[in-house]
């Protein structure tokens, strides 16, 4: 049997809701975290970076034979400014966006992000500390954001975060604290060494109080979306979206939403059967959390909390949830690697799979096809959004899949 035989036999979806979002225009309230002025300022800042280049959107011919559908696309990431993820986007920018506000809160007077990325005021940023706790990538997006900025960086990582993922942060020159602990634990210490010694936390979810920077971060994101309209003509019927803690999944679906209003495609969020706390929080109509017991593969995944604006805006256009196992995600890539899914050889990370599997997952059973609305006219977005952001982790995945196929 072949290696996409045998994944598409096992895959499942281990679990699913409908959320059942009416189709109305952009709403109000989602615009009241994300409006196109913010998009658009993102994208004229981001674009201006140095290195700066829409990433790839890839057809993934193979994949939609296999599903029968009329096209599938794939967001490529792994380009994405050198660091590998979308969260090169995010937080890198919302770093700049606070450097401005503390500037002007400061000094009365606005300055631009440019002028700060040149070094106009050094004196003034050597001085800002910012901080934040992290799995990996939003930390590495933080400390290349930090060292653009010319801000001193500290970043709070687990106990499970690969070295490989620590030295990436290190390399922009971060000072990088290992706790004996979890997640929870790191944003805990970040949160309260933050507080005692007057440092700036740019965390990438937001909550009760805390809003301005994780929405810079949802901005920052957008501009993957914006590409894509660019890219890609032909109007998409399905969105399959990765979520942690749904910043990314807003930012995109917020996007895409402006755009085509009434007509915006079915938006889907997938997450781990480890971490699911958007199905949890869409089964009991408000935002739940959960404990998390097993840490999934896609690292980037492992949140037990949504975030408050990414929920916002996902009121109003989240159609449904799904969530996978972990067992395909490691054969998945490799099938990615080897051009298997289409669209060349495509260097996918483990958070970048969960689309397609889901899509694999769907299309095999006939009732869950019917149900999601999936046929020969769909064309369905996927999001590639990291690839080998660990090289020693990425290796060990694909190494894990040999005898299989
Ligand atoms: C590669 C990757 N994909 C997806 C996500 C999920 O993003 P969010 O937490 O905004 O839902 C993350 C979060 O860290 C990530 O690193």
């Amino acid at each position: 049997m072949s290696l996409t035989q045998s994944l598409a036999s096992d895959v499942v979806l281990t679990d699913h809701v409908s959320h059942a979002s009416v189709r109305s225009a952009y709403s109000a309230e989602a615009n009241a975290v994300l409006s196109m002025t913010q998009a658009e300022a993102a994208l004229a800042e981001i674009s201006a970076w140095p290195g700066y280049q829409p990433t790839s959107l890839r057809e993934l011919d193979k994949l939609a034979e296999h599903t029968g559908c009329s096209g599938v696309w794939y967001k490529d990431e792994s380009e994405r400014f050198g660091l590998g993820s979308f969260k090169a986007l995010g937080g890198a920018y919302a770093v700049l966006c606070l450097v401005a506000q503390e500037y002007q809160r400061h000094n009365g007077e606005s300055i631009s992000l440019g002028d700060i990325r040149n070094g106009d005021y050094q004196t003034f940023t050597s001085k800002m500390m910012v901080t934040t706790a992290t799995d990996g990538n939003h930390g590495r997006s933080v400390a290349w954001g930090a060292a653009n900025a010319g801000c001193r960086c500290r970043i709070y990582i687990h106990r499970d975060v690969s070295d490989g993922r620590k030295k990436a942060m290190e390399a922009f020159g971060a000072e990088v604290i290992r706790i004996d602990g979890d997640y929870d634990d790191s944003v805990r210490l970040c949160a309260e060494e933050s507080a005692e010694n007057h440092w700036f936390v740019v965390s990438d979810t937001s909550y009760e109080g805390y809003m301005d920077v994780p929405r810079n971060v949802m901005a920052g994101y957008t501009v993957m979306a914006g590409e894509i309209l660019e890219q890609q003509q032909t109007p998409f019927t399905h969105v399959f979206i990765q979520a942690g803690v749904g910043g990314l999944a807003a930012a995109v679906c917020s996007r895409l939403w402006m755009q085509s209003g009434v007509n915006r495609p079915r938006f889907i969020i997938v997450e781990s059967q480890h971490a699911d706390c958007w199905l949890n929080s869409v089964k009991a109509g408000r935002p739940e959390t959960v404990a998390i017991d097993v840490e999934t593969v896609m690292a980037g995944l492992s949140c037990g909390e949504v975030s408050a604006l990414a929920w916002q805006v996902m009121q109003g256009c989240l159609d449904d949830v799904v969530t996978l196992a972990d067992t395909e995600v490691a054969a998945a890539m490799k099938l990615f690697a080897n051009g298997d899914m289409g669209g060349g050889n495509i260097e996918a990370g483990e958070c970048a799979v969960p689309g397609a599997l889901a899509l694999m997952a769907i299309c095999k059973d006939k009732d869950l096809q019917a149900k999601f609305d999936i046929d020969a006219d769909s064309q369905v977005l996927l999001f590639g959004c990291e690839g080998a952001t660990d090289e020693t982790v990425y290796r060990a995945l694909l190494d894990s899949v040999q005898g299989r196929g």
